[in-house]
């Protein structure tokens, strides 16, 4: 400004424009905003190194150490002093271990102090926090297995007392995640004085013990914020999906979840807009901590793509008082105390709009093979909750795409 005349075509100008260029580059390089900022401020964000990760079992041999020759009776203990916080054990990030699952009885064995249904409780000082674990479940037996041989020791590092359900929808309807988290969370409070619940997927493998299974005590928690799925990144800013926390407290202040969504998709943003139309907002760890692995599967069958989701979306705003916890209805058909979890078997009714029988015959129309990324195009209109689904959408196929090289680009894009 100071040395510029009129003449666009100036030395000055020219000068500018490579300048500008010049602080672009510059500024990209660094990582963007928060690289410039973490290299001008010290950077709070935790680091952690996640090429040596320890085994999950670290630590644990520590714990049956303290196994009392004779259990006294119950309710006899004396007083114990609070557990340490953060739980001295900890060691940040941990190896996940993908393939071949042990079987249930090696799980065990590896587990001498998770007693009946899936419990834990420390034995040598009084847990501060309180949670059930609910993780809705149809037939991924290996998935259920890898699941329980990571959290059982990730858990008890953290020297919290927890329970893990598992919801299993019984029958051959489509499958409904939220309703079945609907029932796992009544289910689980008729039990215990719970004071936190997560929402667990069974393909979800925490990276890191530093992110602990507690929850916020104002706020709804978002855990999974950095899945090897979408390449360490959130995927779209409102994402609730994997793995979340709610306090009992939280769950009546939004009505519980919905309970109409049938099939993948939608219900987590459909939860997301509950929080905060309930006057909530979501609280989440810090990226480096909320590292989750993904157990690599094809879709399953029963849980096909809900194309009613992003008209559900459009109506949250109307229906979320009348959709949820308080219209829920479900048949608990049995409740198996097993050594490793509880297995609540449910009747949750049928799919109104179940998806078309793949055993009809095939009309013999030519259909486009890239038809979710037409169909999300078609729906890009329909507001902002949609919007986010659609995003998501995008994002799966994006990193999906593994010979693609746009894929980083994207994802920078979006995190920018
Ligand atoms: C837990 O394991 C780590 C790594 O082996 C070790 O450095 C740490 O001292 C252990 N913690 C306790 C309380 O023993
Ligand atoms: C579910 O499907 C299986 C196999 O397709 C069948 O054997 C079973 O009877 C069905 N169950 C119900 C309740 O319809
Ligand atoms: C849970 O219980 C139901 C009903 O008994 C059973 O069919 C299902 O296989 C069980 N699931 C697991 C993982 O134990
Ligand atoms: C589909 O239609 C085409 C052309 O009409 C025909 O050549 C083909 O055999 C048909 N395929 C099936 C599975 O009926
Ligand atoms: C993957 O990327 C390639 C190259 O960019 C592209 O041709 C292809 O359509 C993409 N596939 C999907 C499923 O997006």
């Amino acid at each position: 400004m100071v040395c510029c005349g009129r003449a666009l075509d100036s030395p000055c100008t020219l000068a500018l424009l490579v300048g500008f260029q010049f602080a672009f580059v510059l500024y990209f390089s660094l990582g963007g905003f928060r690289g410039l900022v973490s290299v001008l401020v010290h950077s709070s964000e935790p680091e952690f190194d996640y090429s040596r990760p320890h085994d999950v079992y670290t630590n644990l041999s520590q714990l049956s150490a303290l196994l009392p020759p004779q259990p006294g009776p119950t309710g006899a203990n004396q007083q114990l002093r609070d557990c340490l916080l953060p739980s001295p054990l900890l060691v940040g990030p941990v190896s996940v271990r993908l393939s071949s699952p042990p079987s249930l009885e090696e799980i065990k064995e590896k587990n001498p102090l998770v007693t009946l249904g899936g419990r834990y409780r420390p034995l040598d000082c009084e847990p501060r926090h309180h949670t059930a674990i609910v993780v809705p479940y149809r037939n991924r037996q290996s998935h259920l297995r890898t699941l329980l041989y990571h959290l059982h020791p990730f858990l008890q590092r953290q020297q919290i007392h927890y329970s893990i359900y598992i919801v299993h929808q019984s029958g051959n309807s489509t499958f409904n995640r939220a309703k079945l988290l609907n029932v796992g969370v009544r289910e689980a409070l008729k039990e215990e004085d719970w004071s936190c619940i997560f929402l667990h997927d069974v393909d979800l493998l925490p990276e890191n013990d530093h992110n602990t299974y507690t929850c916020h005590p104002q706020y709804p928690t978002h855990l999974s914020v950095a899945m090897d799925k979408f390449r360490y990144r959130l995927p779209y800013p409102q994402y609730f999906g994997g793995v979340s926390a709610v306090t009992p407290d939280q769950y009546l202040k939004m009505n519980g979840f919905p309970n109409q969504y049938w099939g993948w998709g939608g219900e987590d943003d459909d939860i997301a807009t509950r929080v905060r139309l309930s006057g909530m907002k979501i609280v989440r760890p810090p990226v480096a901590i909320g590292h989750y692995k993904m157990i690599k599967h094809k879709g399953d069958q029963g849980n096909e793509q809900n194309p009613r989701r992003f008209d559900l979306l459009k109506r949250t705003r109307l229906n979320w008082r009348s959709d949820g916890l308080n219209s829920l209805t479900y048949e608990l058909l049995s409740k198996e105390l097993e050594p490793l979890y509880t297995n609540l078997s449910v009747n949750i009714g049928e799919d109104p709009h179940p998806p078309k029988k793949k055993s009809e015959p095939p009309r013999n129309v030519s259909r486009p093979t890239a038809k979710p990324i037409v169909r999300s195009k078609e729906l890009g209109k329909l507001g902002v909750f949609s919007t986010q689904a659609t995003k998501l959408e995008h994002a799966e196929l994006k990193v999906a795409n593994k010979s693609s090289g746009v894929v980083q680009k994207v994802v920078k894009q979006e995190v920018g």
